[in-house]
């Protein structure tokens, strides 16, 4: 089975993830960027890499993913929020959406992934108090919970989920 792993990453968490799951693949596979717009007819299977904007694959991952044609596809996510959050439920079938019909989605796997000092200060400039997005401390401990993510057990836990699917579909 032929595969590609052609990840979206704006500050690196999701490429940390997609180096593990390319390694889980094929241990000499090497990821190849979203912004490169691959060429995939020659793979069976097509693993894509995004981060969560607003509820969905970010704007990159989602120009490629709607290119993809006829394959098998599977993807990965990392999100600032909890994986097992309802909001992480609502981003996998967003995302999953995003595909083509003409393809069979095979697999998803969702990990959290450091929110960006950055992205903190400019949600706390943004919402005013009492907007449903306003940065309260609650918020705030939150997000600084999302730091150390992902780590060693997200990518294990991506490694080991990518090792069965490739198990799966090779019989
Ligand atoms: C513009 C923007 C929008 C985001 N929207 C969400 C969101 O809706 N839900 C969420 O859980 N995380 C959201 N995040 C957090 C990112 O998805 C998260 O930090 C991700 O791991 C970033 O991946 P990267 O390091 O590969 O770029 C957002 C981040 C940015 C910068």
């Amino acid at each position: 089975m032929k595969s590609i792993v052609v990840v979206s990453s704006l500050t690196g968490n999701t490429l940390k993830v997609g180096d593990m799951v390319a390694y889980a693949l094929d241990e000499h596979m090497e990821t190849v960027k979203v912004e490169e717009m691959p060429d995939v007819s020659d793979y069976d299977l097509v693993v894509v890499g995004c981060w969560v904007d607003r509820a969905t694959a970010d704007t990159k991952a989602q120009e490629f993913i709607k290119t993809i044609r006829n394959k098998k596809v599977a993807f990965f996510v990392t999100l600032g929020k909890e994986p097992d959050s309802e909001h992480a439920e609502v981003c996998l079938k967003n995302i999953a959406a995003l595909f083509d019909e003409s393809n069979e989605l095979v697999g998803q796997f969702i990990c959290q992934g450091a929110v960006s000092l950055k992205m903190m200060e400019i949600m706390a400039k943004k919402f005013p108090a009492g907007h449903s997005h306003a940065m309260t401390d609650e918020r705030r401990k939150r997000m600084e919970a999302s730091w150390s993510h992902p780590d060693k057990a997200d990518l294990q836990a991506a490694r080991e989920y990518f090792t069965a699917l490739k198990k799966r579909l090779e019989g």
